[in-house]
């Protein structure tokens, strides 16, 4: 799990893939990852994952099911890279909808701002660079939190959870997609084979990069089992805190409410 323990000289350890790392090393590991292949980013999620992250991504969308009116809503989308989740969402939106994505990295965001403009949507999304662990947003100011796939990169799941609890409305929502446990016998082994014996080759092949797709599968393993994840919710602050699969546990579908 990449959660936190005490080693025996009293500092913290978290995983940066299946590797123990002190948390202020992991981030700086993570940002050379995405510095790196932030433009080739959007390309090899098709790739990877053969389309189904968009299925993915339109579930977390129906979930959040936006107002279609143009009633005020505004959505925080953290770790939101290129801005996938944040156009889907606006896409599905009525006129009162603003979104801002959030992320760590600059060359992420850039070419997220790129695409906005080239989809007019410049005008409801926008992108400020920040860290999940400390947001530079007021108490109480969003409609909605999402993070699609970025959770596990952050060293400091627990800070990144009381953020988003801090700075959610009462009543508002927090959706976590995230890769999972696979479950479901014979894809296991297909899904790890494809992991680790593609994944990276097809990394190198596409952006010239294979370590930083090894790191992306050996993170997923690390990630908390849902059932553990929700209860890190729970003791963030979230009510009704549950989660869902789909594709045989690939992916899981966390929401929990500020109430
Ligand atoms: C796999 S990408 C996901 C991007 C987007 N949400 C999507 O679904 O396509 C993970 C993102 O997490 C961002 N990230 C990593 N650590 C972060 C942190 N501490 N705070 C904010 N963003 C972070 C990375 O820069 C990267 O853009």
């Amino acid at each position: 799990m990449s959660v936190e323990r005490t080693t025996a000289a009293g500092g913290m350890e978290t995983s940066y893939g299946f590797k123990s790392v002190g948390p202020g090393d992991k981030q700086p590991l993570v940002n050379d990852v995405f510095h790196k292949v932030a433009n080739r980013y959007d390309l090899m999620n098709d790739l990877m994952s053969a389309g189904l992250h968009r299925v993915w991504k339109d579930i977390m969308i129906t979930a959040l099911n936006p107002p279609k009116s143009d009633a005020r809503f505004s959505l925080l989308d953290v770790a939101g890279g290129t801005g996938d989740i944040a156009f889907r969402a606006a896409e599905a939106a009525g006129l009162g909808f603003q979104a801002t994505v959030c992320d760590i990295n600059s060359d992420m965001l850039e070419v997220g701002r790129g695409r906005a403009a080239s989809r007019h949507l410049d005008d409801r999304v926008s992108f400020v660079e920040g860290n999940a662990e400390a947001l530079a947003f007021p108490d109480r100011s969003f409609d909605a939190y999402t993070i699609a796939f970025g959770i596990r990169n952050v060293p400091r799941i627990d800070l990144a959870l009381a953020e988003a609890y801090r700075v959610l409305k009462p009543g508002g929502r927090f959706l976590c997609l995230e890769f999972s446990t696979v479950d479901m016998p014979g894809l296991d082994r297909i899904y790890d084979l494809f992991s680790f014996k593609v994944i990276p080759p097809l990394g190198r092949a596409v952006t010239g990069d294979a370590e930083s797709y090894q790191y992306l599968v050996e993170s997923i393993r690390k990630f908390p089992k849902p059932n553990a994840f929700v209860e890190m919710m729970r003791a963030a602050g979230f009510s009704r805190a549950s989660w869902q699969g789909f594709s045989g546990g690939i992916v899981a579908l966390h929401s929990g409410w500020r109430l």
